[in-house]
């Protein structure tokens, strides 16, 4: 088939449950992906923050090949070597003592909504099962995690919603305590809203929530599926904030593209989960941990977050300078290492077209927001050259 053909079978054969830009991407290496007409462009999408080491990395490769070759799969019946070895590498570098491995984001929340309820259940009245989670979120697409989500756009049309969720504003601590009752269970939280916009929240933001879950005797979960993993320039964004959660969701980079989701918690909350309680069939197979052990170990070893952090003040400065040049388009620039947003006055969808056709792949977020979630790996030179084209697509050249 060629490219509109491509396209033309995939219009009439899969569900149109998202818009996608009109190429197919078939090859990548490194920061670089080609379409399937050869055009080259450089990725700064990290296939939505997923790709940390960048496409066809050679530890990455190198690991999916032997443990195709080895064992794919057994389920959860039986002691998984590679699932354990990861776990205990998460637990060692975080705040966790236990984790349990899903496929997605989306089920590493599940887990975590069920792990809190049962947890408040048992510490508390019956009745505790509320989680409270902020307007602008995003934790999946699942029914629990879409109601979760407390944006009504990605609510219509599945009604009945589970109940059990309550909506506050974001980065806004008086509504929380307002919000929190007898029979609130959990708070739930990304660190900063990725899909929301690249929101960063004041200072206090996390620590105060920390102290209201405190006091109030419920648990914070901490959303990190899109902050995790080295991105905004610590390993975990909490880290950032000098509070640990009790509850950990993970999951786009943790595997590097192949399906992988966990959610992270303290050893009293953990103890919630007893045998047959939750499960996965294939959440934690050989395959998808072995490629996490070998993306952690790597982003570890190459000390990635901290190249985030460097690399993400570099594009933010360069991002600024572009701003300065086109003042009238460019309102704001919000970065934690690199998780970048750039919101913007024309229709952004325009802008991203734009940088596509000069060779530059970017995301969106919020309602006018550039986002750019680009793999750790990148360096100076390609920078440069992203920001050259955006510089190129805002001003028409
Ligand atoms: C913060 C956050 N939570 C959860 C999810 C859902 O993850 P998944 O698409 O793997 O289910 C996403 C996806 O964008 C996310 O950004």
């Amino acid at each position: 088939m060629d490219t509109k053909e491509l396209l033309d079978a995939g219009g009439k054969h899969l569900m149109a449950f998202t818009k996608r830009f009109p190429i197919a991407l078939v090859r990548g290496e490194g920061m670089r992906v080609w379409d399937s007409d050869g055009k080259e462009y450089l990725d700064f999408t990290g296939g939505i923050a997923v790709t940390a080491l960048g496409h066809s990395h050679a530890r990455v490769v190198g690991t999916i090949r032997e443990q195709a070759t080895t064992l794919l799969h057994v389920s959860n019946l039986f002691h998984i070597p590679q699932q354990t070895h990861l776990a205990k590498l998460l637990c060692e570098h975080s705040f966790a003592d236990r984790v349990f491995f899903g496929n997605s984001g989306a089920e590493a929340n599940e887990a975590a909504i069920k792990l809190a309820r049962k947890w408040a259940k048992e510490h508390g009245a019956s009745d505790r099962g509320d989680i409270i989670t902020m307007r602008g979120g995003f934790h999946g697409r699942t029914l629990a995690t879409v109601t979760a989500t407390a944006q009504e756009k990605y609510h219509h049309g599945y009604e009945p919603l589970p109940g059990g969720f309550k909506y506050v504003p974001y980065n806004d601590l008086r509504a929380v305590e307002r919000a929190l009752d007898s029979r609130t269970a959990a708070i739930m939280v990304e660190p900063i809203q990725g899909e929301g916009g690249v929101i960063i929240p004041d200072d206090g933001y996390l620590p105060g929530l920390r102290k209201l879950c405190d006091e109030a005797g419920v648990l914070l979960i901490l959303d990190e599926i899109q902050t995790g993993m080295g991105r905004t320039g610590k390993l975990w964004a909490y880290e950032h904030a000098g509070v640990s959660p009790d509850i950990m969701t993970v999951a786009k980079a943790l595997a590097n593209g192949i399906p992988i989701g966990a959610a992270l918690a303290t050893e009293d909350v953990a103890t919630a989960f007893s045998p047959g309680t939750h499960g996965s069939t294939c959440g934690g197979n050989p395959f998808a941990t072995a490629v996490g052990l070998t993306v952690l170990t790597t982003l570890l070893e190459e000390r990635l977050p901290e190249r985030a952090a460097r690399l993400g003040r570099l594009l933010a400065e360069s991002l600024a300078k572009v701003q300065a040049r086109h003042p009238k388009v460019v309102k704001e620039i919000r970065a934690k290492g690199l998780l970048v947003g750039m919101d913007l006055v024309p229709p952004v969808g325009e802008v991203v077209a734009a940088c596509r056709d000069r060779g530059l792949l970017a995301l969106t977020a919020g309602d006018n927001t550039l986002r750019f979630a680009p793999a750790l790996v990148l360096d100076e030179a390609d920078v440069d050259r992203a920001c050259g084209i955006v510089d190129r697509a805002l001003g028409g050249a």
